[in-house]
């Protein structure tokens, strides 16, 4: 996703999982386009508002009544015209969490009243066997564009 003309903020609460994020990617030859930030997502303030928010299993993890907040949130966070992603996992029928079963419903019943529009939402082919039937991500081949045809500037959930 990082390149010249998009830069990515990737962000997560856990230190450790920050500190792997860095391990793993510093010596990516696109590592002056990303940075890993450790914050609240429901309390951080970025300096500028994003393209893009990819919501990359996120949604699933916090309490089910947290989601209004969480659409709230990504809506302050966006450009106007901002696009979000929201890789939907897992799609399952268990019980408790996290994380927490998803439906596409879920996400509609906190993102229809905010006035945002599902422009696609498809199997995720790309998603590894076991996960196949319980994954969907609205706009799957966005991330293969990102770099050929749009910039800006983005953050990662
Ligand atoms: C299912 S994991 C996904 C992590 C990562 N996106 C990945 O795919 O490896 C959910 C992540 O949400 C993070 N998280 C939970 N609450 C958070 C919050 N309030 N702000 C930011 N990150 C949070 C957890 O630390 C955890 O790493």
């Amino acid at each position: 996703m990082a390149c010249s003309e998009r830069y990515v903020v990737g962000l997560d609460v856990s230190h450790t999982a920050i500190e792997k994020a860095i391990e793993l990617s510093s010596s990516l030859p696109n590592s002056s386009y990303f940075t890993f930030l450790k914050s609240d997502f429901f309390t951080w303030h970025p300096p500028e508002l994003f393209d893009l928010i990819f919501d990359y299993t996120f949604f699933c993890a916090i309490e089910p009544g947290m989601r209004s907040r969480w659409a709230c949130k990504v809506q302050e966070m966006l450009k106007p015209d901002g696009e979000l992603i929201t890789l939907m996992y897992p799609i399952s029928d268990h019980v408790g969490g996290p994380p927490y079963k998803v439906s596409v419903s879920d996400y509609e019943e906190v993102l229809h009243p905010l006035s945002f529009k599902a422009v696609t939402i498809a199997d995720n082919e790309l998603a590894i066997e076991a996960r196949k039937m319980s994954i969907r991500a609205p706009l799957p081949f966005i991330l293969d564009n990102i770099c050929e045809g749009s910039s800006g500037f983005s953050l990662v959930e």
